[in-house]
């Protein structure tokens, strides 16, 4: 990645860090003079989605960090590393006008250095859904999760709920690893017609974006069916295929729907209390995410 200008540039009150050594060294500091930190993890190309992430995190610590790093690691080889979109600068807008004090850029090689060879793993909460169909894509997102809480060293840190499975497997690791770091999960932001927000979005033609309206449409029709009492997943799961199937052009090809536990993201058969439908699809090259939690 060619380095951004923008790079050690300090705004009027935002610190941009590059260096790990740096930014672990000043958040010692910080810690020891009893400054609460927040973490926000990202890959950049920053949406409203983010942008709420640091609103709920802003009120909650002294000190808002987001990091801002494309992770090569969680992409599987024939997946959009490449072509991932990035705009630094722009994120750095985004960041000042939420009112974050850090953002944390590292370069590639300061991650993941020659002769690196750690991986976190989880195990069970990543077999289904996303982590049947893109092997080692959890162990990526783990391994750098836990790179940037030991980087930053956190108190909290902030994670959408659209990428479920990752938020669950975060919550694991923390839980098992014993990191002293609450984790909040933060409910879906959609645009206006219910796509829910992603950087993957730009990807999309209108058509195709047009298509992908039936992946929400689906799930907020199962969540009615859901209040009028329905409670078996087999009746819910097909309430969303026949919207995503009942779309003219048909481009919306289902990659999983599943009805399981929020907790354990074990499938389900019938509802007992709450649930998350979870589902992934691909719009022309362009993979998709979303979720419902019931109730
Ligand atoms: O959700 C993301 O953007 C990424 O998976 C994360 C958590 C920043 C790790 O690279």
């Amino acid at each position: 990645m060619a380095a951004s200008p923008l790079k050690n540039t300090v705004f009027i009150k935002m610190k941009i860090f590059t260096d790990p050594k740096q930014i672990q060294q000043y958040v010692l500091a910080q810690r020891a003079a009893g400054k609460t930190i927040a973490l926000i993890p990202t890959m950049g190309y920053l949406h409203r989605g983010h942008a709420t992430l640091m609103e709920q995190a802003r009120p909650t610590a002294e000190i808002v960090i987001v990091s801002i790093f494309v992770n090569p690691l969680q992409f599987g080889p024939r997946e959009d590393l490449d072509i991932y979109p990035r705009d630094f600068e722009g994120d750095c807008r985004t960041c000042e006008q939420a009112g974050v004090d850090i953002i944390f850029s590292p370069r590639m090689s300061d991650i993941y250095p020659a002769g690196f060879q750690t991986e976190v793993s989880v195990a069970e909460i990543t077999r289904g859904l996303c982590g049947a169909h893109r092997p080692g894509h959890f162990n990526g997102v783990t391994t750098v999760v836990a790179k940037l809480f030991n980087l930053t060293l956190p108190h909290k840190a902030f994670f959408g709920e659209k990428d479920y499975q990752q938020l669950a497997t975060i919550r694991q690791m923390v839980n098992d690893l014993n990191f002293p770091i609450e984790i909040i999960g933060v409910p879906i932001v959609r645009e206006a017609d219910g796509l829910a927000m992603s950087s993957r979005n730009t990807y999309l033609s209108p058509s195709q974006r047009k298509a992908a309206l039936s992946l929400s449409r689906g799930l907020f029709r199962a969540r009615e069916a859901f209040k009028q009492g329905e409670r078996q997943s087999s009746i819910l799961q097909q309430t969303v295929r026949n919207t995503i199937q009942a779309d003219a052009d048909r481009s919306c090809q289902l990659e999983y729907l599943a009805v399981c536990d929020p907790e354990t993201l074990v499938e389900i058969e019938q509802i007992e209390k709450v649930a998350v439908i979870a589902l992934a699809a691909r719009v022309g090259k362009t993979r998709l995410i979303d979720n419902i939690l019931l109730p």
